[in-house]
């Protein structure tokens, strides 16, 4: 969707690696953008608790890296943070001034990427998301098809409440917010005094057992044909018939998950009048609407 707002360089691992600054500061001088998106990071939350220190490269020291590029060619950026940056204690939506309390090592890395974003100077946007979904890639979405198709009994986390985003939604959000900051003309965006943290996520709530089932729901009424559901079912048929809640305790990880992240979006509201479905339409859009696949 970028292409929407003007050209767009993008690289993979291949062509920038982020786990070496060096590289980073060299790529940016030669692009020299008017605008970054970070959307990469080290996601994989379990094992970042054995690999604390690539975690770190890629969370804290990257984003730090862009953002002090970033300020010397007055480019601004945009970055993903995340839900693990809470403890998880509250029992209503968190805000971008609650306290953070991060519980694991990807959400402490990535909240460390936060503060050097802010620190650096350059103008930005981080926007924390939680629980997000696609038609492709590796998530929950895709593993309970996958798993649907394996078993015919679920055991699915009941205690842990989120708000499941389609990353199609985060990208559309992402694209109004950012077309409202760009100047006429020139190409270049300015954010004036609007930099900071804003939460990105879908509205209302749910649990990974009350999604997993809104899932299957969903499942029963898509055409099994339809490209990416025959791949993510691997053409077989689902067998499923009982998803059993089960507490966290029961589904030990290496990472501490917060209990409770749903976010609060009012300041993104209130500052770009943008706000995303709830959850529920989110997952509806996915399995009906043609232009949710790439
Ligand atoms: N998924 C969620 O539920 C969730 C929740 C909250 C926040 N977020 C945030 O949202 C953003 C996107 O998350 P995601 O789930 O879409 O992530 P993802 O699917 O795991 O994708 C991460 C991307 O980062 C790239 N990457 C990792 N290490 C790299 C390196 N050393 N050099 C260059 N590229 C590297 C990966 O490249 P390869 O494809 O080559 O591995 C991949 O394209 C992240 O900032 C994440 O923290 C995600």
């Amino acid at each position: 969707m970028l292409p929407q707002l003007g050209e767009v360089k993008s690289l993979d691992r291949q062509q920038l690696d982020l786990s070496n600054a060096d590289e980073i500061r060299r790529a940016i001088r030669a692009f020299h953008p008017n605008l970054i998106v970070n959307a990469a990071a080290y996601t994989a939350v379990d094992k970042a608790e054995s690999e604390e220190a690539l975690a770190r490269a890629i969370n804290a020291a990257a984003p730090a890296a862009i953002a002090e590029e970033a300020k010397k060619i007055g480019a601004c950026l945009v970055h993903y943070s995340t839900d693990y940056v809470f403890d998880g204690s509250k029992t209503s939506p968190y805000t971008e001034d609650d306290p953070t309390n991060p519980q694991n090592v990807y959400g402490k890395t990535k909240l460390e990427g936060e503060i050097a974003i802010q620190e650096s100077g350059a103008p930005h946007l981080i926007f924390r998301t939680a629980w997000i979904y696609a038609t492709e890639g590796r998530n929950f979405l895709l593993t309970i098809l996958r798993l649907a198709t394996q078993r015919e009994e679920l055991r699915i986390v009941c205690d842990q409440t989120g708000a499941p985003a389609a990353s199609r939604e985060i990208a559309k959000a992402t694209i109004k917010v950012l077309s409202q900051c760009l100047m006429p003309g020139n190409g270049a965006f300015s954010l004036g005094d609007l930099s900071g943290v804003y939460h990105m996520t879908a509205a209302g709530k749910t649990t990974w057992f009350e999604f997993a089932k809104a899932i299957l729901e969903e499942a029963r009424t898509i055409e099994a044909s339809t490209p990416w559901f025959a791949a993510a079912t691997n053409n077989l048929p689902l067998i499923a018939r009982r998803i059993i809640p089960i507490p966290a305790s029961e589904y030990p990880t290496p990472a501490r998950r917060p209990a409770f992240s749903v976010l609060s979006n009012e300041r993104l509201a209130r500052a770009f009048s943008v706000r995303l479905p709830d959850w529920h339409t989110q997952l509806h859009f996915v399995f009906t609407d043609p232009s949710f696949h790439p």
